[in-house]
């Protein structure tokens, strides 16, 4: 397993596109979701320097907080809750270009202006979702989307 991260591309999808295969060999050769989940937050993190990326796991009747990078973050979100619970409960990505507009958004930091939320489905049901916020209003679009959910079902 390579242990460097190589970053290449100028544009966003050419970013993604370098990053991808890095990710699925890393996740190829290790069985541990939580190590997973890990690296995966780091890579994202190197690659885009978001501002937080991270993993929330459904356990039970919540999701909890998982591997993460960046500021401390809320622990529990019930379902249909904030931009988590909502991607949770309609199994689909959700894009937010502006949290204030967004109703019930959980603030975990004030400094978020707009997040994404993609659900990690097993055999239909979503086991996890990961959640990337940005410092700027309007960072994700369809780009976002398209490669994060290769990159979410890369766990199913
Ligand atoms: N903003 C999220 C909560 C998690 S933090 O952003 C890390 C939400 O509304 O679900």
């Amino acid at each position: 397993m390579s242990e460097n991260l190589i970053i290449k591309g100028d544009s966003k999808k050419e970013l993604y596109e370098n990053l991808i295969p890095q990710i699925a060999a890393l996740i190829e050769g290790e069985t541990d979701v939580i190590a997973n989940m890990a690296n995966v937050s780091a890579c994202l993190k190197d690659t885009f320097n978001f501002w937080w990326v991270g993993f929330y796991r459904v356990l039970g009747d919540a999701l909890v907080l998982g591997p993460f990078q960046g500021p401390l973050a809320c622990t529990r979100i019930s379902k249909g809750k904030g931009v988590c619970g909502t991607a949770w409960q309609q199994a689909k990505t959700v894009i937010v270009p502006d949290v204030d507009a967004f109703p019930g958004h959980i603030a975990c930091s004030s400094l978020t202006k707009s997040e994404i939320v993609v659900p990690i489905i097993n055999k239909g049901v979503v086991t996890a979702v990961l959640d990337i916020d940005s410092e700027k209003a309007g960072n994700f679009d369809e780009t976002d989307k398209l490669y994060l959910e290769k990159i979410a079902d890369l766990f199913a």
